[in-house]
């Protein structure tokens, strides 16, 4: 019809299809398009062929391989590497054909110090998995562990010079070997977690991470911190009292948390108790030091708010942060954690989350009353220098029961000895003299038990 209207056109069509048909006539004889033509096939073809290949490997690993990853803000991350790190050195230990490395010429070492309060230190220097791709076996199953790190973007305070960068170990293996996953995160923690057990586990800020501090250290029973009579008893009944109340809490949308306040002179068993306690209940402490360089209002919030489960944040010397409101130390820095700034993280955004802290002072008189309003401060109290029957109770657990050796005095000595000291601290303390628990402790260390009951006038002060 077309044609019939346009016969031009019918014309020109023509016209064109003898072209086509020239030039194909042209390329078909024509060697070099012939060639040409060849490899244009052919490589279309490998295109193909190499997207389906990817294509298809992708699809095989979705569907074949299955792929963890752990980064370093994680527990985990330490653990596996450590975990992985003992796997190694067992296995070279045991000389078994079956080591666990096929390539783990990348190791990177993780330095340990710890000090302890008597000045001395040890290093410990663990060999981990460095950055790249290690291979290791684990129950029959051939694993792939990939250590990445971005050194371009950093978590932690730049300004304070702590800034890590961010990691990542990725575990690959066999889609049908993925219920080893849980089963060797759950050995690494076991292994990270060995001789924790009895131990307290000390926190310091990393950043805006909290990070274990040390090596765990001793539990110290509760019962070797003397406070007055019923002190001890009072502030463990009212924890636990509040463990146990999360669901009232929850029910009456109250923040779940709870401040203390432990007030007194230098020396008197504030920081000793409260480790103490966290120990009795295998809790971890937190400390956090409000003066430390760039510390600001939003990192303390995240601090305060992040803290690990089943831990205490303590805050020792609120008075030295901030009875002046602006804190400047010796060197003119002044810190930027402002005291508003403090009260509202201390305030936090209800959450459900458990929160317990403690803080200390020397000074109570100075604290600036909006502090310690209930709310941030729900239980407070003294724990002044020894009274007689604590000093009395002191002595008896120094010298007495399973001390052995130089201090050990017979039960009718001790008893004597006892109401001798029990009667001196007495005397002083009705003419204004105090002795603090720390200095009698120190005494006790350098003397034996009658020396030093005559030799203790000397401690005492107005
Ligand atoms: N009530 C106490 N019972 C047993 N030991 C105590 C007591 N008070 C202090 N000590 C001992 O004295 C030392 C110092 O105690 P601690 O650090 O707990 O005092 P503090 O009240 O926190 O002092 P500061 O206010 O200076 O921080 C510790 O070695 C501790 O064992
Ligand atoms: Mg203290």
């Amino acid at each position: 019809m077309a044609g019939d209207a346009l016969p031009g056109a019918v014309s020109t069509s023509t016209v064109s299809e003898t072209a086509s048909s020239s030039l194909w006539s042209f390329v078909g004889d024509n060697p070099y398009f012939q060639a040409g033509f060849g490899l244009l096939g052919v490589g279309a073809a490998m295109t193909v062929a190499r997207t389906g290949s990817i294509w298809a490997s992708t699809m095989l690993r979705r569907r074949m391989l299955v792929s963890l990853e752990i980064d370093n803000r994680d527990r985990a991350y330490e653990w596996f590497l450590a975990w992985m790190a003992h796997r190694a050195k067992s296995s070279t230990a045991s000389a078994s054909r079956t080591a666990p490395w096929i390539r783990s010429h990348e190791l990177s070492v993780e330095t340990m110090i710890e000090r302890r309060p008597n000045g001395s230190s040890s290093v410990f220097f663990q060999l981990v998995a460095g950055p790249g791709t290690h291979w290791f076996k684990y129950k029959g199953a051939w694993m792939q562990v990939k250590r990445e790190r971005e050194t371009r973007s950093m978590m932690g305070g730049q300004q304070t010079g702590t800034a890590v960068p961010w990691e990542t170990v990725t575990l690959t293996t066999l889609s049908r070997d993925r219920i080893l996953f849980p089963e060797l995160l759950a050995e690494a923690r076991d292994l990270g977690m060995q001789g924790q057990e009895g131990m307290l586990v000390i926190h310091t800020a990393w950043g805006t991470e909290w990070r274990p501090f040390g090596k765990p250290r001793r539990k110290r029973p509760v019962s070797s911190v003397v406070l007055e009579p019923g002190m001890s008893e009072k502030i463990e009944a009212d924890i636990k009292a509040f463990l146990a109340r999360r669901k009232w809490y929850a029910d009456r949308g109250i923040p779940y948390r709870r401040g203390y306040l432990l007030h007194g002179p230098p020396g008197s068993g504030k920081t000793s108790f409260i480790q103490a306690l966290a120990g009795s209940l295998s809790y971890d402490i937190c400390i956090l030091n409000l003066s430390e360089r760039g510390l600001a209002d939003d990192k303390l919030n995240h601090l305060l708010s992040n803290a690990p489960e089943r831990s205490f944040v303590l805050i020792e010397d609120i008075d030295a942060a901030f009875n002046k409101r602006v804190q400047t130390t010796a060197d003119g820095y002044q810190s930027s954690v402002t005291f508003s700034g403090f009260l509202n993280a201390l305030d936090g955004v209800a959450s459900g989350e458990e929160r317990i802290v403690f803080m200390t002072t020397n000074h109570v008189e100075q604290l600036d009353p909006a502090l310690i309003r209930p709310g941030r401060v729900d239980f407070s109290a003294l724990i002044d220098n020894a009274s007689p029957r604590q000093a009395r109770i002191l002595f008896e657990r120094f010298y007495g029961g399973e001390v052995t050796g130089d201090h050990k005095v017979s039960s009718n000595d001790l008893d004597a000895l006892a109401d001798k000291l029990q009667n001196i601290v007495e005397e002083k303390m009705n003419n204004g003299q105090r002795v603090s628990m720390a200095a009698l402790q120190g005494h006790f260390i350098r003397h034996r038990a009658a020396d030093a009951v005559c030799s203790s006038l000397e401690l005492f002060h107005a």
